[in-house]
């Protein structure tokens, strides 16, 4: 098929003047998520000229060394030649500082850096800090940003904080590094990312449901059967035990990605594209989902760890032979929920989510199963009752919406049978340049917190989630490892579906 709209570029007004700072910049999220957006912005001319970073951390770089290590990791991670040549040039910019982050002295060393590069590259006083660290340590920069007096906006001047993921280990947790981090910034300086919005096919959820005449009458209760939320990947934890195994899968997924899918499939029109309006319209959402209490924990959220087994053909270890796990771990690495949402669209409606690590194949998607049609007419030439329709957004790997449904069979006898209507992004829009990281660090530069988690969301997230916390840390898992590497998870998730005579999709 014909490409409608030619490779999509980056497009937009050139970001302000800024100088950003990654704390943790000798870290993986800066080299394979942040480089390759930064040079990706750079080289579709929306970052504003002699745009410069400084890397702070403890490691023992300077200027110089940091440089090289740069050069080093665009080399690797950037392969577009456009984007290459960007973080080419960056590399020969880029500065250093080494401190430990809570230490006050770094910082002072840091303001003066920051002014002085600031004005060599002619970048105004607007600081951008990105917290690529772990978060035990997102409350402590903070406080020395603020000593420092790095946060104070003046004359017209802007300071932002990104903070990354996770946002607190549980409810007081969050509660907490909110109570501290308001201290220092206002509401407006802070960023919590959550790299899920910059997912093209995510933010088209808002397109498609809002954009489009026909879906929005059909979008409640009276014609939806249930909503099913898959994010499966087949990777383990790879090098990320020591984090993965005090968070768990609930923690890693839940509150936070999968929230913001469901979110915006339950969310009511907002007023406007405003930051705010959209994120009012999200967080009633997450406000509405019904609490859920220590029985329903027992019934309705299933958790499961993966044992060894197969995936593409080679065979993997379980979840404790892994390294930096604890070998009886009883942290989860699946999990499978039934949520209802206590609003007038949603009633009695159930949200079925479910994540797991080593699962057959990376996917993620939603489907929206429709109630089915009286089947009457067709009782006589049909053995089976007739499928319901089913509207499918695919996230990724593939990229796109099919709708599912029935057609007659060519023949002499009326038969129906499942057909699938497709729209594939490729198709029409072409390869798109990006990590996902590139709209969330551009609309942090433009001031535009629509992508970006306010804190009544995270607040509202973590708070559906603590009382399965609470139940899952009380009793301990009795029969881990439960499902193998390679499969959907454990039966009990299937079992889940069953109860209410339903199925997840993989097993349609
Ligand atoms: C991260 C989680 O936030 O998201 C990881 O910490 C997970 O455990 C990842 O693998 C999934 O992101 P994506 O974009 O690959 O779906």
């Amino acid at each position: 098929m014909t490409k409608i709209y030619d490779t999509v570029e980056l497009r937009g007004k050139v970001a302000e003047p800024c100088v950003m700072v990654i704390f943790g910049a000798a870290g993986d999220l800066t080299k394979r998520l942040l480089l390759p957006s930064i040079c990706n912005l750079g080289s579709n001319g929306l970052l504003p000229p002699n745009f410069t970073i400084i890397g702070f951390a403890r490691n023992e770089y300077n200027q110089e060394t940091f440089r090289a290590y740069i050069e080093e990791n665009v080399k690797q991670f950037v392969t577009e030649p456009k984007a290459l040549q960007y973080g080419l040039e960056l590399a020969k910019r880029v500065d250093y500082a080494i401190g430990t982050f809570d230490d006050p002295k770094p910082y002072e060393q840091l303001k003066q850096l920051l002014e002085k590069v600031a004005k060599a590259n002619n970048l105004k006083s607007n600081y951008l800090f990105y917290l690529a660290t772990p978060p035990t340590l997102f409350s402590k920069i903070i406080d020395q940003l603020g000593v420092a007096g790095l946060v104070e906006e003046e004359n017209k001047n802007w300071r932002r904080v990104i903070i990354e993921k996770p946002f607190g280990h549980d409810l007081d947790s969050a509660k907490l590094l909110n109570t501290d981090i308001t201290r220092v910034l206002t509401e407006k300086q802070i960023y919590r990312i959550d790299h899920y919005l910059g997912k093209e096919t995510v933010q088209n959820l808002l397109a498609f449901r809002f954009a489009n005449g026909i879906f929005e009458p059909i979008w409640n209760r009276r014609y939806i059967d249930h909503v099913q939320i898959t994010v499966a990947e087949s990777l383990g934890v790879e090098a990320r035990g020591s984090y993965y195994d005090s968070a768990g899968a609930l923690r890693d997924m839940i509150p936070n990605h999968i929230f913001q899918l469901l979110s915006y499939i339950g969310m009511e029109p907002p007023i406007s594209l405003d930051a705010n309006a959209i994120r009012d319209e999200k967080a009633k959402v997450l406000r509405a989902i019904r609490e859920i209490s220590p029985e329903d924990v027992l019934s309705c959220c299933i958790r499961g760890q993966y044992g060894a087994g197969i995936i593409n053909g080679a065979p993997v270890p379980g979840y404790r032979s892994e390294k930096v796990v604890a070998p009886g771990s009883a942290t989860e690495t699946y999990v499978a929920m039934k949520l209802m949402i206590d609003n007038w669209r949603w009633d009695g409606i159930p949200f079925y989510i479910r994540t797991g690590k080593r699962m057959p194949t990376r996917l993620t998607e939603i489907a929206i199963q429709f109630k089915k049609s009286p089947s009457i007419m067709f009782q006589k030439t049909q053995n089976a009752p007739l499928n319901p329709n089913l509207l499918v957004i695919h996230v990724q790997p593939e990229e796109g919406i099919s709708l599912r449904f029935g057609a007659k069979v060519p023949g002499p006898i009326v038969r129906i049978g499942d057909v699938n209507m497709k729209f594939q992004y490729n198709d029409y829009f072409g390869a798109r340049p990006g990590t996902g990281y590139e709209t969330l660090l551009y609309d942090c530069m433009m001031g535009d917190g629509t992508l970006f988690q306010r804190d009544d969301m995270v607040i509202s997230g973590w708070r559906v989630v603590e009382p399965i916390l609470d139940v899952w840390s009380a009793l301990a898992p009795r029969q881990f490892p439960n499902y193998d590497s390679g499969t959907w998870g454990p039966k009990e998730a299937d079992e889940l579906m069953t109860r209410d005579g339903r199925k997840w999709r993989n097993s349609f």
